[in-house]
């Protein structure tokens, strides 16, 4: 993994998002996952333009009112602010990720959509930082592939939940209908494609962090190679 080649991708998305990358972004992406209508229209519509999601944690399961949030790798934000409509005034959500444009995206879209309990630092999901047990829930949506240690990062996303707390993600696993045609250009790390696991393999490891009731709920059209695919899990800190 190169971290330079993560930080220029993400940059230039920060900065460009309406470039073609050869995978999904925008609105329609967010439509494509099944983003509701009320959520988008209750957020400025630019916000939207930024939505890197390669599917749907919100599908997981319910946040509720006065929730605590984290999403790890929060892009330019629009998770965030779709998790703060959800867990209202009362609730609190944090942002981390480690691209500094992002980072500066993410601020300043929850401040044109008028959402003041959102927070988000710069930093990296291998040591987020976040008190320990101090999120009802942890949330993620294209991002856990690109680290370089899944193991030390599940870990992470334990120590900060709450006892009973949970993780909802959205992420790449290589398509088992297709794994002859794993590639890799030295950009693919970045692209989604090189740090992509079996989802077999993504369940071991949140098991030995010592998740319960992990699962894959479901996969998605979402493409990044041909050798991957888009899809969603679970798990709960018991
Ligand atoms: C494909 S984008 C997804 C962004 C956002 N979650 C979304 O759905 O629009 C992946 C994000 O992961 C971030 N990222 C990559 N490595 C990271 C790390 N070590 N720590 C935190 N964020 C990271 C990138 O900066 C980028 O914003």
């Amino acid at each position: 993994m190169s971290n330079h080649l993560i930080l220029d991708l993400y940059t230039e998305l920060a900065t460009n998002p309406d470039k073609n990358f050869g995978w999904d972004t925008g609105l329609q992406n967010a439509r494509n996952h099944g983003y509701k209508e009320a959520w988008i229209e209750a957020l400025p519509e630019e916000i939207w333009s930024y939505c890197a999601a390669v599917g749907n944690p919100f599908n997981a399961g319910e946040l509720h009112e006065g929730d605590s949030i984290l999403d790890i790798g929060c892009g330019a934000g629009v998770d965030l602010c779709v998790a703060s409509l959800l867990v209202g005034d009362s609730g609190n959500v944090f942002g981390v990720d480690v691209t500094p444009a992002m980072v500066e995206k993410a601020k300043y879209h929850a401040a044109i959509a008028g959402l003041s309990n959102i927070t988000v630092y710069e930093g990296s999901f291998d040591r987020p930082p976040i008190g320990d047990g101090a999120v009802d829930i942890v949330i993620s949506n294209g991002a856990i592939n690109l680290a370089g240690s899944k193991e030390v990062v599940f870990s992470e996303i334990y120590r900060v939940l709450t006892n009973g707390g949970y993780l909802y993600f959205s992420d790449m696993i290589k398509d088992e209908n297709n794994l002859e045609e794993i590639c890799c250009s030295k950009d693919s790390w970045a692209n989604c494609v090189a740090g992509t696991l079996k989802s077999d393999d993504l369940i071991q490891l949140l098991e030995a962090a010592g998740f319960v009731d992990a699962k894959l709920l479901s996969t998605n059209h979402y493409k990044t190679s041909s050798s991957t695919v888009g899809a969603t899990f679970s798990a709960r800190k018991p």
